[in-house]
């Protein structure tokens, strides 16, 4: 029942959303053909779990839709650029990604490289655009911090380690991971607390619930890639061993894996009790990270 609500409650969200995501990732000044790829991309149902953390955090700290709105579609632009480079020949070579053609095989690969490079590049300025004049001290606090959770020491520096790992260690599979993908989604979490003009204490504790999530999410994804089902996840399964990727299945096992998510998740929701019924919509959402089935 909590699940059926909290689908209803990101389905609406997702409606009212995706249309700042369109009107705010294209331009008209652009070539036609980089408009008609980002509407492809932006058309194709993610789940926005990311910019969905960042109103409900900042929703914590009373910032309303209208003034996360921004920083979660430029959250949602930087991951959707990450998803068409991660799909290329060079990278996982993917030809499905939500359950429709990736970028490089409906279009042509320099069209898919040079799309993920218009989202990542505007994703910031979007948010001078709209934080700047306003708060400028906040807005340089956010692009600092999309920039660390996304550069080398962060997303990109993860995808590197995922094509060439340093060791086939547990230790350094776990940073890979959370380099990859952890990152991001705390960075939705901590944008909350920004937006929120939050004490240090909040600010942290928003950084350890989305590194939580983070890595739930992962291990969630990696279970998925092992045991989803094709047609609900809307991309090809089982790549992962093909690849040779090390996850953590390969360390602990399928049984083992799923508590120890479960247990990031309990994690994850202890460190919301604080906040009271504000938090009902997230705790809902922490328990979907690991329940889900795409
Ligand atoms: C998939 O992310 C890639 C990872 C970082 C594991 P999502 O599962 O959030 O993808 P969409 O946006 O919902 O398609
Ligand atoms: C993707 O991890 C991480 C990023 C896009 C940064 P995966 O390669 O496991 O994601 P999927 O399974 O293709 O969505
Ligand atoms: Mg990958
Ligand atoms: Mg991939
Ligand atoms: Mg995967």
């Amino acid at each position: 029942m909590r699940e059926k609500n909290l689908l209803l409650h990101l389905g609406h969200f997702c409606k009212k959303f995706e249309v700042y995501l369109q009107l705010w990732s294209t331009n008209s000044d652009f070539p036609s053909k980089l408009i008609n790829s980002i509407s492809y991309i932006n058309n194709s149902g993610g789940k926005r779990i990311r910019p969905f953390m960042v109103c409900e955090t900042a929703n914590l700290f009373d910032v309303n839709f209208k003034n996360s709105i921004a920083a979660a579609v430029s959250i949602e632009m930087l991951h959707t650029y990450s998803l068409i480079h991660d799909d290329l020949p060079s990278m996982d070579d993917d030809d499905y990604r939500r359950g429709r053609k990736t970028l490089h095989n409906k279009y042509d690969e320099a069209i898919a490289i040079l799309t993920g490079d218009s989202l990542l590049t505007e994703s910031f300025s979007l948010l001078a655009r709209n934080y700047g004049k306003k708060n400028p001290k906040m807005c340089a606090n956010l692009i600092l911090h999309l920039a660390k959770s996304s550069g080398g020491a962060g997303l990109v520096g993860g995808q590197i380690l995922d094509l060439y790992p340093k060791s086939k260690t547990l230790k350094d599979m776990s940073k890979m991971q959370f380099m990859k993908t952890g990152e991001l989604i705390s960075c939705s979490s901590a944008f909350g607390a920004i937006l929120g003009n939050t004490s240090k204490q909040d600010y942290n504790n928003m950084t350890f619930f989305g590194d939580k999530i983070g890595r739930a999410f992962q291990i969630t994804d990696d279970l998925l890639d092992l045991s989803g089902d094709l047609k609900v996840l809307g991309k090809k399964t089982k790549k992962d061993k093909e690849q040779g990727k090390l996850t953590l299945l390969d360390f602990k096992g399928v049984d083992k894996a799923k508590i120890i998510a479960q247990d990031y998740i309990q994690e994850a929701i202890e460190s919301l009790l604080k906040y009271g019924k504000k938090a009902k919509t997230l705790i809902d959402l922490s328990n979907y990270i690991i329940t889900r089935i795409r």
